[in-house]
């Protein structure tokens, strides 16, 4: 079976939004995906990270990705949803249900607790999703500050080209740019390799990444969008002064909590969407800082 994967640009890695005691709320789901699309975002990432994705029941998680490729059915954006980082029987099942519902594209994060040592260990993990999911394309999910996994990417993409059909790519969230690099390199157009999070847009953009998921695009659209138009234009100034923006945003935001539920609470200020507050484990900024974090936010809006 040939597994297709053609999507290059911005992926918006979406908040799953939750109602004020918690449970998770679908509703705003189409308006939501109308609201990316209308700020020319046209790839949707459900469940990672910024999506909360960890602290989700599994079939919390079905019913988000049920909502939101109801929802893409309109908009035609392209869907990628998050299926790991849960005990490993979970993950196949959410991977399995995935494909059943013809979404575009999985990722996955490794095994969290035994823990895969070397290229191979991943490898062999990744087959078991592959299979769970043949149709779809497959996507790891390299995040060494949060997974505690620091496998090379570069070597694993030379390593899995030919043992998992339809791994198509890596999404590449670590401050080591070097690395990430060199994977781009080995992926030699055979691989997508998606650079993920805020502060490396730029140069990644201007070393050659052409893909990004970052939890900005939520909600300042606007930054990628201009940095990835700049960089063509080779309008190099202007792409560095957006970065620079976009990290004292993201500066401030983290000041107060933690970037995802900063930046939620950013989307509830600037935004038309209501996304909640983040759930717990993850805390959220002080009610009585709102007014501090609005203010010191606005210039950049
Ligand atoms: C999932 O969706 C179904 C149907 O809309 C609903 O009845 C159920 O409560 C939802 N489950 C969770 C855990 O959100
Ligand atoms: C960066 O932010 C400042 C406001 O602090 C603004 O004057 C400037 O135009 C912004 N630059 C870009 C490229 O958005």
């Amino acid at each position: 079976m040939l597994v297709n994967f053609t999507f290059i640009g911005l992926m918006a890695p979406v908040f799953t939004i939750f109602n004020p005691d918690f449970t998770v709320n679908t509703d705003r789901i189409p308006q939501y995906a109308n609201y990316l699309l209308e700020s020319g975002i046209n790839g949707i990432l459900v469940a990672a990270t910024t999506g909360e994705g960890t602290s989700l029941s599994v079939q919390e998680r079905k019913n988000l990705t049920e909502s939101w490729a109801s929802a893409v059915k309109t908009t035609r954006q392209h869907l990628m949803v998050q299926v790991g980082g849960a005990p490993f029987p979970d993950v196949v099942d959410l991977a399995r249900h995935a494909d059943n519902l013809r979404v575009d594209s999985i990722l996955t994060m490794p095994e969290l607790y035994f823990k895969p040592k070397n290229p191979q260990e991943l490898i062999s993990y990744l087959k078991f999703v592959s299979a769970a999911a043949p149709n779809t394309p497959l996507f790891y999910y390299h995040n060494p500050g949060h997974t505690g996994v620091n496998i090379d990417m570069a070597e694993f993409l030379e390593q899995a080209s030919n043992q998992i059909p339809n791994l198509k790519g890596i999404k590449y969230t670590s401050n080591d740019l070097a690395k990430g690099y060199a994977a781009l390199r080995a992926a030699k157009g055979k691989f997508t390799v998606f650079i993920g999070g805020d502060y490396l847009l730029e140069p990644a953009f201007a070393t050659g990444f052409t893909s990004a998921t970052a939890a900005s695009i939520n909600v300042f659209p606007r930054y990628s969008v201009e940095m990835l138009a700049a960089i063509k234009q080779a309008k190099l100034d202007t792409a560095l002064e957006l970065q620079q923006n976009l990290t004292r945003i993201l500066n401030i935001v983290t000041k107060y909590g933690s970037r995802v539920s900063g930046l939620k609470l950013a989307m509830n200020l600037f935004t038309p969407i209501n996304v909640g507050l983040a759930r717990p484990p993850l805390q959220n900024p002080n009610p009585s800082k709102i007014e501090e974090i609005k203010t010191l936010l606005e210039p950049f809006i």
